[in-house]
């Protein structure tokens, strides 16, 4: 999987981010893990290029997507939406899964932590998917509602 996600270099580029989450849902699609799933996308064409990573964003849009398809265990609807305030631009990523306890929410972007123990899931998706939002200057925020699902939104700079 790495190979498809990690490009040989790590250079920062101006970057369509529609392109880089499609290159991204083209390789969950190949794992078979979005035909029991609906997909609502809900791109704005006018969002600005972000100055960014391919490869980089491309792993955080896999560990958040990955995520939200784990959440809804084979059904449910994922939404990606995308749009831009002043200065950046947003991907709003959303599942209608289980939610995330309120005691579970703080720790999700912890190295090692994990409810998936019995899938021997390693808890470093969102950890990392972290580390490189904020390596490109941007954020990652989350909402959540046990039982009904979670969104979450990846802010990044647009390019100067
Ligand atoms: N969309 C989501 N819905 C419900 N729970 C979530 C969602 N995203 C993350 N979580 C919770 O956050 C935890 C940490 O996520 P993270 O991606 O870091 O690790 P993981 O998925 O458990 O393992 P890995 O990504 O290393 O395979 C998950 O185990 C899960 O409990
Ligand atoms: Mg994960």
């Amino acid at each position: 999987m790495l190979s498809f996600v990690r490009q040989p270099t790590d250079e920062k580029r101006d970057l369509n981010i529609h392109d880089t989450i499609e290159a991204t849902l083209e390789i969950i699609g190949f794992q078979g893990r979005l035909r029991d799933v609906g997909i609502r996308k809900n791109y704005n064409d006018s969002v600005p290029n972000v100055r960014g990573c391919e490869g980089s964003l491309r792993q955080v849009f896999l560990s958040i997507i990955t995520n939200a398809l784990d959440s809804m265990e084979g059904s449910g609807t994922l939404t990606v939406e995308t749009g831009a305030s002043e200065n950046a631009v947003f991907v709003k990523i959303g599942d209608t899964g289980q939610g995330i306890s309120q005691e579970h929410v703080s720790r999700i972007f912890d190295p090692f932590f994990t409810t998936k123990a019995e899938k021997r899931s390693a808890g470093l998706g969102l950890s990392i998917a972290g580390k490189i939002v904020t390596d490109h200057n941007g954020c990652i925020e989350v909402t959540t509602k046990e039982c009904e699902g979670t969104t979450f939104t990846i802010n990044l700079p647009v390019s100067a």
